[in-house]
């Protein structure tokens, strides 16, 4: 099973970024982290992140191309304005888990609305990196429950 781990722009600079909200780890030890739960799992998981919207539309369009069961998206900044990644993400028909580190309801009121949460089959937020490896396990139990 192939999962894609897809992070949109600015998670690149998690670590120096905005500490008192994002936290001190980088994106490379949250993906760490969440390569050993995949590697429990049994799951090949594919990190990415792009700054780019438009590299972040094909990805998810590839995704289906690859073979990919599904994908774990945290759109970043994108979330609250790209329809183009919602319809990407609805016309991959690829189930999707949509992460946040921060509690984004918690936030300014640009940050609480999501166009892409309503395309995904479900949404965590508010752990910082460990929400990740939360997607990871609530879409693998998705996808092994659902009928092939
Ligand atoms: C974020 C929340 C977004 O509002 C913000 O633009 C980000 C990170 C999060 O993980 O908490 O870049 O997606």
């Amino acid at each position: 099973m192939k999962i894609l781990i897809l992070n949109g722009p600015n998670l690149n600079m998690l670590g120096q970024r905005e500490p008192a909200v994002y936290g001190r780890e980088t994106l490379e030890e949250i993906m760490g982290r969440l390569a050993s739960e995949a590697s429990r799992l049994g799951v090949e998981m594919i990190c990415e992140q792009s700054n780019a919207e438009g590299a972040l539309v094909r990805m998810v369009q590839d995704a289906v191309v690859e073979g990919m069961a599904g994908i774990i998206l945290n759109p970043a900044a994108y979330t609250h304005t790209s329809i183009a990644l919602r319809d990407a993400i609805k016309g991959s028909g690829l189930p999707c888990v949509e992460v946040h580190l921060s509690n984004t309801h918690a936030r300014e009121v640009f940050r609480h609305k999501s166009l892409t949460a309503g395309v995904c089959i479900g949404q965590i937020q508010g752990f910082g990196g460990y929400g990740y490896v939360l997607a990871l396990q609530g879409l693998y139990e998705y996808l092994k429950a659902r009928p092939s």
